[in-house]
């Protein structure tokens, strides 16, 4: 049995092996062609934090795999008022199949796995966003534009920041990372995707000027400057991220064809201009709608790896 926590834990060919199955999975769903994998079988989605996409396409995958999804509020189950997170585990495991969970701290998530009799899945953590990369790279190949990329990543040193460093780390392209001074990326993560871009010979920089950063990137993207949990720091981050914003004159030394993406949700006139986002609406709506196709292929690999 495997858990979904970070991108550090897999291999390339089986983070392109899942992908590969979200792919056939959404190619034979416009086909009408349903993939009832998981019947019978019930997801349990905690969340203690918002989200639009993470819960309707949990969901709504769970839905079409033939399953079933439980929408977990922190404020609804003991796990909120305190009940320890290992009984939490092991309850919720002894009953559903599988478990997404969206939390603060890391270790919660590292914790509830390693009491769960099964698999469980990062739906976001204040280090990684694994699940959103899976989608993002979909979207790249999709739009045949994952050979030679060079990534350009403006903006905050974050959990998006971090799942990019390790996809860029396992699948051997380059990445450069702008932030400003003080919002860089953690040293430890940092410092562990280094170790293993050696092996798939990945490029990852890191600097504090996004023009450099975006000099004839392939790919351009970007984040919220204040993640959930951060909000208290908004108006100083404001100030602090002046001129880290993707707009028009930014995207313009980027090569001419060069995709922009967005994990969403968006806010303009900060990480991005209106007008730019707009520009690449379709393809970034795209990568939205490609988090239900990701995540099928995902939830399928697991089940498949559990009767190994
Ligand atoms: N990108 C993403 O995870 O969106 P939500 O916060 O809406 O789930
Ligand atoms: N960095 C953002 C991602 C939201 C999907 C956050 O953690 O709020």
């Amino acid at each position: 049995m495997r858990h979904f926590l970070t991108l550090k834990d897999f291999t390339k060919e089986e983070i392109l092996e899942i992908i590969d199955i979200g792919l056939t999975i959404k190619k034979n769903l416009k086909n009408k062609v349903y993939n009832k994998e998981l019947e019978n079988q019930t997801l349990a989605m905690i969340f203690e934090k918002s989200s639009t996409r993470t819960r309707v396409s949990f969901e709504t995958g769970m839905t079409q795999l033939g399953g079933h999804a439980l929408f977990l509020s922190n404020r609804d189950i003991h796990l909120g008022r305190g009940e320890p997170i290992k009984d939490t585990a092991r309850v919720i495991s002894s009953m559903c199949d599988m478990v997404m969970i969206r939390t603060f701290e890391h270790s919660m998530i590292e914790e509830f796995a390693s009491y769960s009799k099964v698999p469980v899945i990062n739906g976001l953590t204040d280090t990684y966003h694994p699940v959103q990369l899976l989608a993002d790279y979909m979207t790249l190949l999709e739009h045949n534009s994952a050979d030679n990329l060079v990534v350009a990543y403006v903006g905050d040193g974050n959990n998006m920041t971090h799942s990019w460093m390790m996809l860029c780390a396992k699948l051997g392209f380059e990445l450069r990372i702008a932030t400003p001074k003080g919002y860089e990326v953690d040293e430890k993560v940092l410092e562990e995707s280094l170790e293993i871009a050696k092996q798939s010979g990945a490029v990852i920089k890191t600097m504090n000027d996004p023009k450099v950063a975006v000099k004839d990137a392939t790919v351009v993207t970007t984040d919220t400057w204040t993640s959930m949990g951060q909000e208290d720091e908004k108006e100083e981050r404001i100030k602090i991220f002046n001129g880290f914003m993707v707009d028009d004159a930014m995207m313009s030394l980027a090569k001419d064809e060069a995709k922009f993406l967005h994990c969403l949700p968006a806010y303009r006139g900060l990480e991005v201009s209106e007008e730019l986002f707009e520009k690449h609406s379709k393809i970034v709506f795209n990568e939205a709608e490609n988090r239900l196709h990701a995540q099928k292929g995902l939830m399928v690999w697991l089940d498949r790896q559990r009767d190994l």
